[in-house]
């Protein structure tokens, strides 16, 4: 590795070992999952070195060394993902973007995640839920949660976010192909045939043409605030910002958000049926909540549309969704690298290293959450509000100028299906025990989480 210390500084280098030679510790990182970081981290400290994916990394835990790295962009540190998932994104996309170009791409895309924005895709979204668990629930047999999850995340995205007009064949092989991306996004930067890399690159190529396809035959509604889904936001976006988009960065972006809403929402999809299933109590008060709003009657959802304000309303929903997010962040962090050497934590991040923040190990070791292991919403109560504490021990969306942009929409889209879970849906456990979880690439439970569902009676 050609990262070394930086000889001017009198701090010592991280702890931490770089494991074999080209390949580093990747392969303890893939089979020992979350137990990879959690080992180093309780061996050498909240910030240690190591080698994944092809090059030197120090993994940063802890609110306060966090806050260092998130709030030291442009000035001690800037994006810097593993060269597979850059190449794969493409020089478009808002991940390799930075300085000015992001800021600028980045007013460009808040339109499309503006309340407004979120109003209209509400509905959309609603309808596309309810459709999935009326599909699961006639089926005879228990569903692969989080398999059935990355459908319906996709199916939203596609369908609903960027109103593509798809039929269920080419929907089916456009899943697949998705499927191979997002698998090899994070692979090795090596392009032989058959490497994972490669492989990729196929998918993405792929991927960039059918979409290309359906741009060119989608009709496009840019005038008015009626808008029909995120694609014509963004282009209307891009013109009030005198910006004409390319084909190559409406293919780009296009892919990126797909990648950023599918595996994620469907990590906490996945997770959010767990808990409603492990804690019955939650699932109660829930309905409770949906019935003192008028939401709920005889135990049925009411049928009509709900609106965003309705939604926003529900205290304890968004307690539980909270809580969800904390205990079973799907991302578990973000890459940086380092512009110039500073301090962290007494030892030094030399120039040049990459940095990885934690987003998942620094919800599990922060102090300010009571009994940090228990699945506890009221945490996030008025009374209790226990992320009031500073804002860096407290962050599935990560933080800074690079933010999740889709958050108010993930955050809508988990509500709305535990509304229409709560108050439209029965379902038990399928397996005898509650699956273990995997963290890599995003929290998923080993054997998908088998759930049997069924329609109200
Ligand atoms: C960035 C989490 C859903 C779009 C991020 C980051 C996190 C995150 C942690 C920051 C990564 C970093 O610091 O490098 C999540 C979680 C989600 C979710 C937990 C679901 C529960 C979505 C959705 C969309 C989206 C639905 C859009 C449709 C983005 C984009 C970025 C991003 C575009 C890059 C922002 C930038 O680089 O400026 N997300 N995300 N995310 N997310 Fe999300």
């Amino acid at each position: 590795w050609t990262a070394t210390r930086d000889k001017s500084c009198k701090l010592p280098m991280p702890k931490g070992s770089m494991g074999f030679p080209i390949i580093g510790e990747t392969c303890h990182w893939f089979f020992q999952g979350a137990g990879f970081h959690a080992s180093r981290r309780q061996k050498y400290g909240n910030v240690f070195k190591t080698h994944l994916l092809g090059r030197p990394l120090i993994r940063v835990t802890g609110a306060e060394n966090v806050r260092k790295v998130l709030m030291g962009e442009h000035s001690l540190v800037t994006v810097d993902w593993p060269q597979s998932t850059s190449t794969l994104l493409g020089p478009n996309s808002l991940a390799n973007s930075i300085g000015d170009i992001h800021r600028k791409r980045r007013k460009i895309f808040a339109k499309v995640f503006c309340h407004e924005a979120l109003e209209s895709y509400l509905p959309k979204i609603q309808r596309v839920i309810q459709e999935t668990l009326r599909v699961w629930s006639s089926n005879p047999d228990p569903i692969n949660v989080y398999q059935e999850s990355q459908r319906l995340s996709f199916h939203m995205a596609v369908r609903v976010l960027l109103g593509f007009r798809v039929s269920e064949e080419e929907m089916h092989s456009l899943f697949s192909t998705f499927q191979d991306f997002v698998e090899n996004v994070f692979s090795l930067p090596i392009d032989l045939p058959f490497s994972g890399y490669r492989k990729g690159i196929r998918a993405r190529d792929s991927l960039q043409k059918s979409i290309e396809k359906a741009i060119r035959e989608k009709p496009l509604h840019t005038q008015g605030k009626d808008y029909t889904d995120a694609l014509d936001v963004l282009l209307e976006s891009a013109k009030e910002n005198n910006t004409e988009l390319t084909m190559q960065e409406l293919k780009e972006s296009t892919i990126e958000l797909i990648f950023a809403a599918f595996a994620t929402t469907a990590s906490a999809s996945t997770s959010l049926i767990m808990q409603l299933l492990r804690h019955p109590a939650v699932l109660e008060k829930l309905r409770e909540e949906l019935q003192s709003c008028g939401l709920l009657h005889d135990g049925c959802l009411c049928q009509g549309e709900l609106r965003l304000d309705s939604i926003v309303s529900l205290k304890y929903l968004d307690c539980v969704i909270k809580e969800v997010l904390r205990l079973f962040a799907p991302v578990s962090g973000g890459y940086r690298i380092a512009t110039q050497t500073f301090e962290l934590d007494g030892v030094q991040v030399p120039k040049g290293w990459s940095v990885m923040y934690s987003i998942r190990d620094t919800h599990d070791t922060s102090a300010v959450f009571k009994d940090v292991e228990a699945f506890d919403p009221d945490r996030f109560s008025p009374e209790r509000c226990e992320d009031r504490e500073g804002r860096f021990h407290y962050l599935p969306f990560g933080g800074g100028v690079r933010s999740c942009l889709g958050k108010q929409l993930a955050t809508l889209f988990l509500k709305l299906l535990a509304v229409e879970l709560a108050g439209g849906s029965r379902f038990e456990l399928a397996s005898r025990t509650f699956p273990r979880l995997i963290s890599v690439p995003v929290v998923h439970p080993t054997d998908g989480l088998r759930v049997k569902f069924f329609g109200l009676d």
